[in-house]
């Protein structure tokens, strides 16, 4: 029912864990199941340095935070805000339908911590 990507990317998460002097945090939750997701990141001339998660959900969850952080780092920060829910879970090679709304804490968690940087930066 999951990908082998999807397996892969469960039993071997890129980039989990948190930067402690982050530049960016965004936090979100998933209605629909209550699960959470913490993203960390470090931003340098308006690109993604740096990005970490910890996600306390289910696998595809994890899976697709995992897949955000990779899609993401080194991207400039526009681009990095154009890349979508579907787009995490095509690049995992699909989500079985029921777990479709798992994906949707991994470009929303990407997207807050983009929005807390920014506004960080106009406060500043
Ligand atoms: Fe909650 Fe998957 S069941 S994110």
């Amino acid at each position: 029912m999951y990908s082998e990507l999807v397996m892969e990317h469960f039993r071997n998460p890129r980039n989990m864990g948190v930067i402690e002097d982050a530049d960016g945090v965004g936090e979100v939750g998933n209605p629909q199941c209550g699960d959470m997701m913490r993203l960390t990141i470090k931003v340098k001339d308006d690109i993604l340095e740096d990005i970490k998660f910890q996600t306390l959900g289910c696998g595809a969850a994890v899976a697709t935070s995992s897949m955000v952080t990779e899609m993401a780092k080194g991207k400039r920060l526009d681009e990095a805000l154009e890349i979508s829910n579907r787009a995490v879970a095509e690049a995992l090679g699909g989500l079985p339908p029921a777990k479709m709304h798992c994906s949707n804490l991994a470009a929303d968690g990407l997207q807050a911590a983009i929005k807390d940087y920014r506004s960080r930066q106009a406060a500043k």
